[in-house]
């Protein structure tokens, strides 16, 4: 090989082992982030808040950028089928070390097929998003008709300043992640104005951390037609699986089209859904194995 050619691969090694290493490094963080008692704290409260808008018993459940897996394991701890997925290979590697009953897939938001669950959430996920209007109507797109969306992030009062006075009252262990948390933030906010495709009788808002954080639910009708607001799953629909296909995502009630297959169903009204029909239906990851 010529030495100038020679040079410019050893320069995409160097670069893509300094990019895993970035990752490792982001997985450790967020695990220790994940690990402090008021984050726990918080979203098993926003979780709780999701599951009692479902009367399913087990409902199906798939967090959108999971990092190291605490929400979808505590979704799980409360009985859901719980996936969590992300893009970044390292949050899942980190998350299948402690995966509690929860299951974990490489996988990014856009492969999600419409009516991919009976809950999708996402937890500091649109604050970073390029653009939170699309990501919400992606996730929108795969909640199942009678579902919801949770979306977890934080609110303008999130301070350093507010955060200070409120590290005293939360649970000790790593509670400074709070104080990072908010000097992140510095009460910035993801614009929730992004959701107002959503009914707003379809919305409902609840603070959680004395209003530093909230937890917005969009709760999916139950009709056997995709809800007027839902665009892309109209399409689908329309066009059977193609739509899908181009997209690389599964179609409703297809068993797997490339991409990631979560344990999706097609459920109208009149199916109320199983705990064994879900069972049945592979979880695989970017790696094509059933974890
Ligand atoms: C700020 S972290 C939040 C992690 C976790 N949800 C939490 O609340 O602790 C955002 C995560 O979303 C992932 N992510 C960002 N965009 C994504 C996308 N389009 N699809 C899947 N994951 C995504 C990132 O890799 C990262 O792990």
């Amino acid at each position: 090989m010529p030495p100038r050619r020679r040079s410019a691969v050893a320069g995409r090694l160097r670069v893509a082992a300094g990019a895993r290493v970035v990752s490792a490094l982001g997985a450790s963080f967020f695990q220790w982030v994940q690990g402090a008692d008021f984050y726990i704290d918080l979203h098993r409260e926003a979780v709780d808040l999701a599951l009692a808008t479902t009367a399913t018993p087990a409902p199906t459940w798939i967090d959108v950028g999971c990092g190291p897996g605490l929400v979808a394991r505590l979704a799980a701890d409360r009985g859901a089928l719980a996936t969590g997925i992300d893009r970044d290979p390292a949050m899942i590697r980190a998350a299948r070390r402690h995966p509690g009953a929860a299951r974990f897939a490489s996988g990014t938001a856009d492969a999600l097929a419409a009516g991919s669950a009976d809950i999708v959430s996402a937890a500091s996920l649109l604050y970073g998003a390029s653009d939170p209007r699309s990501m919400i109507a992606t996730l929108w797109a795969a909640v199942a008709p009678g579902g919801a969306l949770l979306i977890v992030e934080t609110t303008s009062l999130m301070t350093v300043d507010r955060a200070r006075a409120r590290a005293q009252e939360v649970g000790p262990r790593r509670r400074q992640a709070l104080m990072l948390w908010a000097r992140a933030r510095g009460g910035t906010a993801f614009d929730p104005t992004a959701l107002d495709f959503i009914p707003s009788e379809l919305r409902t808002t609840s603070p959680l951390l004395h209003g530093l954080v909230e937890a917005i639910i969009a709760a999916k009708p139950r009709a056997a037609e995709p809800n007027a607001c839902d665009p892309r799953a109209r399409r689908d629909r329309r066009s059977g699986d193609e739509a899908g296909e181009r997209r690389g995502v599964q179609g409703i009630g297809t068993p797997r089209v490339g991409g990631i297959s979560f344990g999706g169903r097609q459920r109208s009204s009149e199916q109320p859904s199983t705990s064994s029909d879900r069972s049945s239906t592979p979880l695989q990851g970017d790696d094509g194995r059933v974890p």
